[in-house]
C-alpha cells in the first residue's frame, strides 16, 4: 500500500526521500512523487513506472531542496496516472502526500469548489492538501491540526508550505507515521520505519490522532486532544538487517531461509506452558471462556485454519475461524465467553482490525493478538497478545510470518489444553521438545531445495495447478495455492482431497500437475486412495512425503520426501516446500517476486 518518506536537513535530502521510496517499494504501489521546497517555489516529480524512473527523472531536472515529502500510491481513487499520483499541491503553496481514505472527501470537495479551488486529480487527497491551504495563515503545524478535525476516514498525511521552508508537518489517524531523529540538524518522517533504515534508527511511533512538526533540530508532537506531548524514541535496531539481501536474490527466498530462526526467535524466552506468555490477564481470561473465534485475511487466516484442528483436536475447545472482512459484514450472534484471536503479520490490515472492533463492539471483552509488529494497532487494540518475531517481512507473498503465526497458535492450543486440564507433564514435555526441534527440522526442508527447483521447472510452464491436503495439511494445500497464485500468476486451487470427485475432478488432465500434501498421518490411505483417482485420469501428481512413507515415484508420480514425520506440527515443515516450489516457480517466469503485480503489503484499506 502506500508509502510517506518527509526529511528537514541542511543537505540535498531528494537522494534520502527517494532511497526511503525504494525501501517501501515492497508494500506494493503503481505510482510515487517526490516534493522539495525550492528558493523559488514548490517542485515536484511524479512517475507511474517505478521508483528507478522517478529517480532517473531528479536526477535529469536537477531537483534538489533540503525539506521534501515523497510517497508511493497504490491506487484506491482514481486511475495510476501522474495526476493522481501525490504529491498534490494547493496554488503552489501547499505539497501534501497521503496514506489512506478519505471518507468525507465528496462533501469536502463540495465546499472547496464552491470556495474556488480547482481539482487536478480524481483522488480523496487532493482535497486535504486545498482544505489546509483553505485554512493556513503562516502557521503550518497549527493550521494541520484544525484541519485533521475535519476529516472522517483513516489517514497519515506529511506536508510542507512554501512559506515554512524547514518543516514537514505530519498527522495520523489509523494509518502508521513515524519520526525519525537525525543528527546534526536533521528528521525525518515516514510511514514505515523501514524507509528511514541507513538514516537513522532513533524511532518515535506516533499514536493515532497525533499531529507532528519536524524541523531540523526539534520534533514537536501534540496529542488528539491538542495537548503537547512527549513519545518515547526508541533504537529500532532491526531495520538496517532486513533490508539486506545477503546472498539472496529477493526477499521472499531469503525470509524463507531465516525460518528456523525466526522460529526459534518466537520461542524465546518460552521455559513452559504458561498462561503469562499471552499477556499478564491471560490466566483470568482463559478461565472464563468457552470457545475461540478467529479473525483474519489471507494467509494469517490459513493459520487460522490450520490452528482449529490443533485446538478442537488438542485442547477440545470449540473453534471457528472466519475471514475477517466477511465477519464485519454479517449479522452474528456474539458469544461474550469466545475467545476473539486476530491474526496479522502486519497488526495494521484494515479488515482485520474493522473486524476485531466490530467483535469488541459486540460485546466481546476477551481478545488476543497474534502479531508480528510490536508497535502495530492489533496489539494495541487486543487485551491479550502474543508476538511472532519474525523479523521485518519485506517479500508481499507471507512466508517466515506464517511458520511463526503456527508456532504462536501451538503454543496457545498448548496453554488452553493445560488450562482444561488436559495437559500431561509428559506431554507438555514432549511438546515442548517438538517445538524447540523445530528449527533443526525445517532447516533440512530447506536442504530440498535443489529437487524442488528441478520440479518448478515444470510448473513454470503451466497454466493451472491443484492442490491436495487432507485434515491438518488442507490448509497448507490451501496456502501452497495461494503462495503459487500470488507471484508467478498461475491460477492455482486447493482442495480437501476427499472433494476432488465431487467437482474439481472434472479438471484433471495430463496438463494439470496435482501437487499433494501427503504427510505420513491417519489419512494418509484415504489419501493414496485419492491419488489414484488423480492418475487414472492421467493428471501428473507431485507428491511432498514424508521420510517413512511408501509411496514410491512412478510414471506420473512424482515424489520428495520431508526429512523426518513431525506429527501435529506437521503442517509448519509441509508449508516450506510449497513455499520453495511456488518461488523457484515464479523466478523461472520472471515475475517480479517480492513486488507481485496489484498486491500490496500491508493492506490498509479496505
Ligand atoms: O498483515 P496480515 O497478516 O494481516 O496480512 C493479511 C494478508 O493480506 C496477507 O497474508 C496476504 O494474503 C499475503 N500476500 C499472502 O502471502
Amino acid at each position: 500500500m502506500c508509502g510517506i518518506v518527509g526529511a528537514v536537513a541542511d543537505r540535498n535530502i531528494v537522494p534520502i526521500l527517494v532511497e526511503g521510496l525504494r525501501r517501501l517499494e515492497y508494500r506494493g504501489y503503481d505510482s510515487c512523487g517526490v516534493a522539495v521546497i525550492h528558493h523559488d517555489g514548490l517542485k515536484r516529480a511524479r512517475s507511474v513506472t517505478r521508483v528507478a524512473d522517478l529517480d532517473a527523472q531528479v536526477t535529469q531536472e536537477g531537483l534538489t531542496g533540503t525539506t521534501g515529502i515523497a510517497h508511493t500510491r497504490w491506487a484506491t481513487h482514481g486511475a495510476p496516472v501522474t495526476s493522481n499520483a501525490h504529491p498534490h499541491f494547493s496554488s503552489g503553496e501547499i505539497a501534501l502526500v497521503h496514506n489512506g481514505i478519505i471518507e468525507n472527501y465528496e462533501e469536502l470537495r463540495v465546499g472547496l469548489k464552491a470556495a474556488g479551488y480547482a481539482f487536478e486529480s480524481q483522488t480523496d487527497t487532493e482535497v486535504i492538501a486545498h482544505l489546509i491551504h483553505s485554512l493556513y495563515k503562516g502557521n503550518l503545524f497549527a493550521t494541520v491540526q484544525a484541519a485533521v478535525k475535519q476529516l472522517r476516514g483513516a489517514y497519515a498525511i506529511a506536508v510542507v508550505a512554501k512559506g515554512e521552508p524547514h518543516t514537514v508537518v505530519g498527522a495520523r489517524a489509523g494509518n502508521p507515521l513515524v519520526a525519525g531523529l537525525g543528527h546534526d540538524g536533521e528528521n525525518f518522517l515516514a510511514s514505515d520505519a523501514l524507509a528511514l533504515a541507513g538514516t537513522t534508527d532513533r524511532i518515535i511511533f506516533l499514536e493515532d490522532g497525533d499531529v507532528v512538526e519536524i524541523t531540523g533540530n526539534a520534533v514537536k508532537i501534540v496529542d488528539g486532544s491538542g495537548s503537547p506531548t512527549d513519545r518515547p524514541a526508541k533504537v529500532v535496531k532491526a531495520i538496517a538487517g532486513a533490508v539486506d539481501l545477503g546472498p539472496y536474490q529477493h526477499y521472499m527466498q531469503k525470509e524463507i531461509f531465516e525460518q528456523p530462526q525466526s522460529i526459534a526467535d518466537t520461542l524465546e524466552g518460552v521455559e513452559g506452558i504458561v498462561p503469562d506468555l499471552f499477556g499478564t490477564d491471560a490466566e483470568g481470561i482463559f478461565g472464563q471462556i468457552d470457545s475461540v473465534h478467529i479473525l483474519a485475511c489471507g494467509t494469517s487466516y490459513y493459520s487460522g485454519l490450520t490452528a482449529r484442528y490443533w485446538l478442537e483436536g488438542i485442547a477440545g475447545i470449540p473453534c471457528q475461524v472466519e475471514i475477517a472482512s466477511e465477519y464485519r459484514y454479517r449479522d452474528s450472534v456474539p458469544n461474550p465467553k469466545a475467545l476473539i484471536v486476530t491474526i496479522s503479520q502486519s497488526g495494521e490490515t484494515a479488515d482485520t482490525l474493522s473486524a476485531l472492533k466490530h467483535a469488541q463492539s459486540l460485546g466481546h471483552a476477551f481478545s488476543l493478538g497474534i502479531c508480528n509488529v510490536a508497535t502495530s494497532a492489533m496489539v494495541r487494540q487486543t487485551a491479550l497478545s502474543y508476538l511472532t518475531r519474525a523479523g521485518t517481512e519485506i517479500g508481499v507473498a507471507s512466508t517466515k510470518a506464517f511458520t511463526t503465526q503456527l508456532t504462536a497458535l501451538f503454543l496457545l492450543t498448548l496453554v488452553l489444553t493445560k488450562v482444561r486440564g488436559r495437559l500431561t507433564p509428559d506431554a507438555e514435555h514432549l511438546h515442548l521438545r517438538n517445538l524447540r526441534h523445530l528449527p533443526a527440522a525445517i532447516t533440512r526442508v530447506l536442504a530440498l531445495e535443489p529437487q524442488i527447483i528441478a520440479w518448478s521447472q515444470i510448473f513454470a510452464k503451466k497454466e493451472h495447478a491443484l492442490f491436495l491436503g487432507r485434515g491438518l495439511h488442507y490448509p497448507i494445500a490451501l496456502e501452497g495455492a495461494l503462495k503459487l497464485k500470488e507471484i508467478s500468476y498461475i491460477h492455482a486451487e486447493a482442495y480437501p482431497a476427499g472433494e476432488l470427485k465431487h467437482g474439481p475432478l472434472a479438471l484433471v488432465t495430463a496438463d494439470m500437475p496435482v501437487v499433494t500434501v501427503a504427510p505420513n498421518d491417519a489419512l494418509i490411505d484415504k489419501l493414496k486412495s485419492n491419488m489414484q483417482e488423480v492418475r487414472a485420469r492421467g493428471g501428473e501428481l507431485f507428491v511432498f512425503a514424508d521420510a517413512d512413507c511408501h509411496l514410491a515415484s512412478s510414471e506420473g508420480v512424482h515424489v520428495i520426501r520431508l526429512p523426518e514425520h513431525y506429527g501435529a506440527l506437521s503442517p509448519i515443515l509441509h508449508v516450506v516446500p510449497l513455499q520453495l516450489l511456488a518461488y523457484h516457480t515464479a523466478t523461472a517466469r520472471g515475475t517480479d517476486v517480492d513486488k507481485p503485480r496489484n498486491l500490496a503489503k500491508s493492506v490498509t484499506v479496505e
